[in-house]
């Protein structure tokens, strides 16, 4: 029914080296959407956890967000822009259908030596980014890769839709993946997997080859996101928690040696209920969901990215990282830091 791609065996060990992320200045308040859609704070509050989340202004791009965040992930990292190897943008919401925005992003920093290419897997992008680097590390392609999670989806939102307007927001998270010293952390295992049979549950239906906008359905809002939110809740709750069972069953961990779970960021009772299957208690588990909404690719390295950075997590501390999205998708990483 899924596929999955598992485990990992080499002597070549990966750190993360540095974390970076980047928010736009332009907060969205609940109470400013209920002014223009029939929702209320009360409601978007207790069954999301959101409060508010940034909206990009009109020419920041996917690609300028993400640059932002990669230069905060390279400079923790001390690596040189000049000096990096390999970029992967995950993301929904490209600069252009092509070429890349991981491409704008090479040029914006001046990566002139990395290869740089985009993967679409909507909320576990990222994770998969992760993934995929890691394993191209570890077979000797690369030394170093800077992995982004960008998006902007404020551009394929449907405004008048009250059942989806309320969740999304846009941001960019960064980490950089290098050949880890004997001393250091590394990521000990990944996970991931897709679900083709349940494509239905959550796209943009528009805009691809499936069905080209023109100027007959312009109006419909075709190029918007749609979910059937109740489906992809249930869904959630179980992939992750088997992701994250995995990873860190593969690490030779127990729940209770996670110092940190930093779950995707979609709803705070999907995050509640993955905490309590998995026994790991609440204050363990990175939130930051009140502010951002739902971000897809760029949710968990943003949530990454600010655990890091406020001490949620110490050197030597073992962490979770556990997405799902749009396919569906899912995936999940355990580290050592
Ligand atoms: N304000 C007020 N009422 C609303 C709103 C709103 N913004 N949205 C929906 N409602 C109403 C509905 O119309 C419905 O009314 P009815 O009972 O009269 O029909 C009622 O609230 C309940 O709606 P549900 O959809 O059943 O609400 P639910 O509790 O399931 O919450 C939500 C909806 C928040 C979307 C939830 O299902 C969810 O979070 N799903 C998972 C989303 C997710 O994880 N996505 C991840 C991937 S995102 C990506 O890949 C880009």
């Amino acid at each position: 029914m899924f596929r999955r791609m598992s485990e990992d065996t080499s002597a070549i060990q990966v750190c993360i080296a540095g974390t970076g992320s980047y928010l736009p200045e332009r907060i969205l308040t609940n109470a400013e959407l209920a002014a223009t859609v029939d929702t209320s704070d009360e409601w978007i509050l207790s069954r999301t956890g959101i409060r508010e989340r940034r909206i990009a202004a009109a020419g920041e791009f996917t690609s300028h967000m993400a640059t932002h965040a990669a230069r905060k992930a390279l400079e923790q990292a001390g690596l040189a822009a000049e000096d990096v190897e390999l970029i992967i943008v995950a993301t929904i919401t490209p600069d252009t259908p092509t070429p890349a925005t991981a491409c704008y992003v090479q040029q914006s920093l001046g990566a002139s030596r990395a290869v740089a290419f985009d993967i679409s897997a909507a909320c576990s992008g990222f994770l998969y980014a992760m993934k995929i680097s890691k394993r191209l590390i570890t077979s000797g392609a690369f030394t170093n890769a800077l992995i982004i999670g960008a998006e902007k989806l404020s551009a394929v939102t449907n405004w008048e839709d009250r059942s989806t307007c309320v969740l999304f927001g846009d941001g960019a998270g960064a980490a950089v993946l290098r050949i880890a010293a004997p001393e250091e952390g590394s990521i000990l295992a990944t996970e991931m997997g897709t679900d083709g049979n349940l494509t239905h549950l959550l796209n943009i239906p528009g805009g691809g080859t499936a069905c080209p906008i023109t100027s007959e359905n312009v109006g419909q809002h075709l190029g918007t996101l749609t979910m059937m939110g109740k489906e992809v809740f249930k869904h959630a709750v179980n992939r992750m928690k088997e992701a994250a069972e995995k990873v860190i069953e593969r690490s030779g961990l127990q729940p209770e040696d996670i110092a940190c779970v930093i779950p995707h960021q979609a709803n705070l009772r999907i995050i509640d209920a993955i905490a309590d299957r998995l026994a790991v208690p609440n204050e363990r588990v990175f939130v930051n969901l009140d502010k951002y909404g739902n971000t897809s690719a760029a949710a968990v390295a943003i949530a990454f990215d600010e655990a890091n950075r406020s001490g949620a997590f110490k050197r030597g501390d073992h962490i979770v990282l556990v997405v799902f999205g749009a396919g569906l998708t899912w995936a999940a990483a355990a580290i050592r830091w």
